[in-house]
């Protein structure tokens, strides 16, 4: 297949910002329609497509919808036929009894030779049923080939992509997106891409959330500023290919892959505009807030994005102050479940076991927090200003349990004695 991606990818300028924005973008002078959506002819010769991520009557503010001016339309396909899932698994998550347990896991192995990002996706597990468009799932990924003449949507989601190793570029129907380590994709439900790994291996974590998607939190009481600014979030200019030959489009349909050969790219949009777009965000600009007198926050405090089915949360660089605190987040149990990732250095309340690339999940009313060693050092820390600097970790917390998947539970890369991190937290009762 011929590449003529245009134009100049990485560019900065090649960006558009904005998280949320009515977007417009062409690659070509001229191929974007003016006061209109669907004229009797399209400018250049190419055909109109509506991409729809809601019902065409969501109420205006959580309607999202674009406008592709594209080579062929993507209706000219043939039939889709069912393909293997590898390690990917749908909602429902019911081949496994859902498992009240703390559970952690060493990183994924590296895949064999020629894995791309689409066969290295391996379902951790999940909640909802994307065929009712509710829940979530944690997928991993390792990857050591770069995507060639496939091309993947995700007619069940939109997928929060965290690399831990290794950079992706995100060749998307809107145009090119890289993200590396410590940036996060967000792939819009049914927009399709390919993946193509520049550092030629990738390994990392993502979130599909089946329900209504991702937004940024309001900010109540915080103010108009602070945490994620939308203005970070960068949507790609538009680009697009013109290839000749077969191209397998891989689609994922409620809950498993079917494929269907295009005798073209599907990457072919010149023109485009509207808000149901991918972005890349940079985790390094989260605004980062806490507590300046005691305590802190519940860690919904470090939400980048949030959805009914999932929250996004970061544990970024920052300062700890706090008087007469326990700083570390405090032993904890509560309704939602927690999926954490790490995606370098170390986590403040784990002091070894959770290492990048690596997982851990706390489910429903799972009691959990610092492990001995961090309690022990934490209550005896001299309280002076601290900063927090050494790791970069993640969590996905969604509002219903995550039903691990059998591989999974199963997963010889699972540390099956992770209890005994909470082991000798003795009482100091009567000190
Ligand atoms: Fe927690």
């Amino acid at each position: 297949m011929t590449d003529t991606i245009r134009p100049s990818e990485g560019s900065p300028t090649g960006h558009l910002t904005g998280f949320g924005n009515e977007h417009s973008s062409e690659a070509v002078a001229g191929a974007l329609p003016l006061g209109r959506n669907s004229p009797q002819r399209a400018p250049l010769g190419l055909y109109a497509e509506q991409l729809s991520g809601t019902s065409f009557t969501e109420p205006r503010a959580t309607n999202r919808r674009s406008w592709l001016y594209r080579i062929r339309p993507s209706a000219a396909h043939p039939p889709f036929r069912r393909i293997g899932n590898g390690g990917l698994r749908g909602a429902p998550f019911a081949e496994a009894e859902p498992d009240p347990n703390r559970m952690r896991w060493n990183p994924l192995p590296e895949p064999p030779a020629g894995t791309d990002f689409v066969a290295g996706l391996w379902t951790l597990g999940g909640n909802g049923d994307a065929r009712h468009r509710t829940g979530m799932a944690v997928h991993l990924y390792g990857a050591n080939a770069s995507m060639t003449d496939r091309v993947f949507g995700d007619a069940d989601g939109e997928l929060l992509i965290v690399p831990e190793r290794g950079a992706l570029l995100l060749r998307t129907e809107l145009g090119v997106l890289r993200a590396g380590p410590g940036h996060v994709a967000l792939i819009p439900r049914g927009v399709r891409f390919r993946v193509e790994l520049p550092d030629g291996t990738a390994r990392g974590y993502v979130c599909e959330n089946h329900g209504a998607p991702f937004e940024l939190p309001d900010l109540g009481p915080i103010g108009a500023n602070g945490l994620a600014a939308a203005r970070d979030f960068h949507a790609p200019a538009a680009a697009y290919e013109e290839a000749a030959g077969p191209v397998e489009v891989v689609n994922k349909y409620c809950g498993n892959l079917w494929a269907a050969t295009y005798d073209h790219s599907p990457l072919d949009v010149v023109a485009w505009h509207g808000n149901h777009v991918p972005y890349v965000y940079d985790l390094r600009r989260f605004n980062v807030l806490g507590s300046i007198s005691f305590d802190h926050p519940d860690p919904s405090i470090f939400t980048v994005l949030t959805a009914p089915a999932a929250d996004f949360v970061v544990f970024a660089p920052r300062w700890l102050v706090g008087e007469d605190t326990f700083r570390p987040p405090y032993f904890h149990r509560n309704v939602m479940s927690e999926y954490m990732g790490l995606i370098e250095g170390a986590y403040d309340a784990k002091a070894d076991g959770f290492v990048p690339g690596g997982g851990s999940l706390h489910s429903m009313m799972s009691a959990h927090g610092p492990d001995r060693e961090t309690f022990e050092r934490a209550s005896a820390a001299d309280l002076v200003p601290r900063k927090v600097d050494d790791g970069l970790a993640f969590m996905f917390e969604t509002p219903w349990p995550i039903a691990v998947t059998a591989q999974a539970s199963e997963a010889p890369f699972r540390q099956r004695g992770y209890d005994e991190v909470w082991q000798g937290l003795n009482p100091h009762f009567p000190s």
